[in-house]
């Protein structure tokens, strides 16, 4: 199974983006990125043409969440933007999630790989039953959540690498856990509140670590990167 490191381009513009990207012209195998919702608000659908013709492999991550038919219709256009990686919110409905797959799938029967958000990391208990009204413990919410988006036919969740173990032992070891939250052991965590080293991401199981900072502040995000590869491939 395709283990990676996906960097998180946090950008908000192209031109930044793809200077920061021009460091990484030398290596074999160009980076697998994400672009997330400011920059593909911000640039526009091109920067992801742009992006995949130097080389990278995208994951977009736009979670989407409407009624079946957009997101069937949305997710036709992420398709032909040829987009390695997608995802949605698998609360909007196992049948929102199989419209999705619908709408991503190519002549070929194949499709990018769809990633479900179960619960943001944002998203506390308080939250979950105050504000969504929703009354059972998060960890038995994401795991019910995770288990559809398998159900619908998602290759996946994002989930913390501490719930990785957990929703492979649930889900299968071939339903992928993409993993963010993770730092170097001398790294700061800033914001991030449970983080792990990529080694520890690895022998939890993470399929693919998504890393910003890490790399993106370091003073050589090459030499970061490839040391985050290093340790989290083995
Ligand atoms: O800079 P850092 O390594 O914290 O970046 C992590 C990336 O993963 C950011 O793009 C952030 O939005 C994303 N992410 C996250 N936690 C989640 C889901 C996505 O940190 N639960």
């Amino acid at each position: 199974m395709a283990k990676d490191v996906i960097i998180a381009c946090d950008f908000p513009n192209a031109e930044k983006t793809l200077a920061f990207l021009d460091q990484f012209s030398g290596l074999d195998r160009k980076p697998f990125v994400k672009i997330g919702m400011e920059l593909f608000y911000g640039a526009g659908p091109d920067i992801v043409r742009q992006v995949k013709k130097r080389g990278h492999q995208i994951f977009l991550d736009l979670k989407l969440h409407d009624i079946p038919n957009t997101v069937m219709r949305a997710m036709r256009v992420l398709r032909d933007l040829d987009v390695d990686m997608c995802n949605l919110h698998a609360a909007g409905t196992v049948r929102m999630m199989e419209a999705a797959i619908e709408g991503l799938t190519r002549d070929d029967g194949t499709h990018p790989l769809l990633i479900a958000v179960t619960q943001l990391t944002s998203t506390d208990q308080t939250a979950l039953e105050e504000d969504l009204w929703i009354e059972h413990p998060m960890d038995q919410v994401v795991m019910h959540y995770a288990e559809n988006a398998r159900k619908a036919g998602l290759d996946g969740v994002v989930c913390s690498p501490l719930e990785a173990g957990k929703v492979h032992e649930a889900c299968g070891l071939d339903f992928l856990t993409v993993t963010p939250g993770v730092r170097f052991a001398e790294n700061d965590a800033g914001d991030q509140k449970r983080v792990m080293t990529p080694a520890q991401a690895r022998a939890i199981g993470s399929d693919y670590i998504v890393v910003g900072r890490p790399i993106t502040a370091a003073e050589d995000p090459v030499g970061a990167y490839l040391r985050c590869m290093t340790d989290f491939l083995g």
